[in-house]
């Protein structure tokens, strides 16, 4: 039989990419999404790519009765992958209320319905950024878990909380906690890919939107770090990889293969590369020369951190496999197609 997943967030950048390979793995999936930060033709880049549309629901996960329908008309749904969340640091700063309200209601909401719908699990999009600057690198799931730096990380520590509790309490649910790394990278097909709202904050669409002339120029944020060639270091992770740890997790799930009420996993590469490594890189693999300036550190940054993920390659059976130079190509050509369909 195939099992029914929901994807909150489905929309989105690692949802989209999720909800490809879950029903290339043979899941059946619902998604969920507010399009608050996302665009309902991404539906159709994923029916591009499988044969198959999703359902999709518009819904906002605060409102506990829209939420509720959910359950009622999907009735089969088994498991929940929640990556629905505001996700922008800086905004989360400017914005708490907004940050708290939406990020945990919308998992209170969705926790509430597991036991009544009799759904078996959720996998919880949760973040390295738990552990802020570690101490000891690379970072294991043991690394001490560091007040957050800001409401954005704040809401990942409580929401893993929020889980834990829910699971000790009794509450007949599997949990996952997958924390990720940086996500990067785009579909190899480019019919999905991220596309943030306004100027992005984030380094990828800020360096692919340089190289194709839609910003004048990067700015590489601090060279002047405790790192080999000054600039800041960060585990960048494949956004398919990524999204094919979603399915090992759910299949651990749905085969009542967990060992632990809550299982935490970290998913990245486990290498760690700098950003003035990055931009190299991008130009080795793409044959175009990037326009970028050193300027200050930008305040909240970490100098340096990449994981370690023996666990999910052991356990989960999973290992991150697509080379660095082509990620990056896979985002250029996702920033050359959204040219070409006149996006950006
Ligand atoms: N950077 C630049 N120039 C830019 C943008 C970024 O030099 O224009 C640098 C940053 O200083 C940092 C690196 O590129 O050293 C990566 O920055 P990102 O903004 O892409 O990613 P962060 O590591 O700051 O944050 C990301 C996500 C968060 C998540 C965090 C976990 O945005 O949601 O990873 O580490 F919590």
């Amino acid at each position: 039989m195939k099992e029914t997943i929901l994807v909150t967030g489905g929309t989105g950048f690692i949802g989209s990419h999720t909800t490809v390979e879950l029903q290339q793995a043979g899941y059946d999936v619902v998604i969920v999404d507010n399009l608050s930060n996302s665009r309902e033709d991404v539906l159709d880049g994923i029916e591009k790519i499988t044969g198959i549309r999703p359902a999709f629901e518009k819904v906002d996960l605060r409102d506990a009765s829209a939420t509720e329908a959910v359950f009622q008309k999907y009735p089969k749904i088994s498991g929940i992958i929640h990556f629905a969340a505001s996700k922008a640091v800086g905004e989360s700063v400017q914005k708490p209320l907004l940050y708290y309200h939406n990020n945990i209601v919308s998992l209170i909401n969705v926790l509430s319905m597991m036991p009544k719908y009799g759904v078996k699990g959720i996998i919880f999009s949760s973040s390295c950024t738990v552990y802020g600057q570690p101490d000891v690198l690379p970072a294991t799931e043991e690394t001490p878990i560091k007040k957050a730096e800001s409401p954005y990380g704040n809401t990942k520590q409580i929401n893993e909380e929020i889980i834990e509790d829910t699971v000790k309490s009794g509450s007949p649910i599997k949990a996952i906690l997958l924390r990720y790394f940086n996500p990067i990278g785009a579909h190899p097909s480019a019919l999905i890919g991220e596309m943030p709202n306004g100027v992005p904050q984030n380094l990828i669409p800020y360096l692919t939107q340089t190289a194709i002339g839609i910003r004048k120029e990067l700015s590489v944020f601090g060279d002047d770090y405790d790192t080999p060639d000054g600039s800041c270091i960060r585990d960048y992770i494949y956004v398919v990889d990524l999204a094919k740890a979603h399915v090992c997790a759910m299949t651990r799930i749905m085969e009542d293969k967990t060992t632990e009420p809550v299982e935490v996993y970290n998913i990245g590469t486990g290498r760690g590369t700098s950003v003035l490594e990055l931009i190299h890189a991008f130009e080795k693999a793409t044959g175009v020369k990037l326009n970028y300036k050193i300027v200050g550190r930008r305040a909240g940054d970490i100098e340096k951190v990449w994981g370690n993920v023996d666990k999910a390659n052991k356990v989960l059976g999973w290992k991150a496999e697509t080379p660095l130079e082509d990620v990056l190509a896979s985002a250029w050509k996702w920033q050359c197609a959204l040219r070409e369909r006149g996006i950006m």
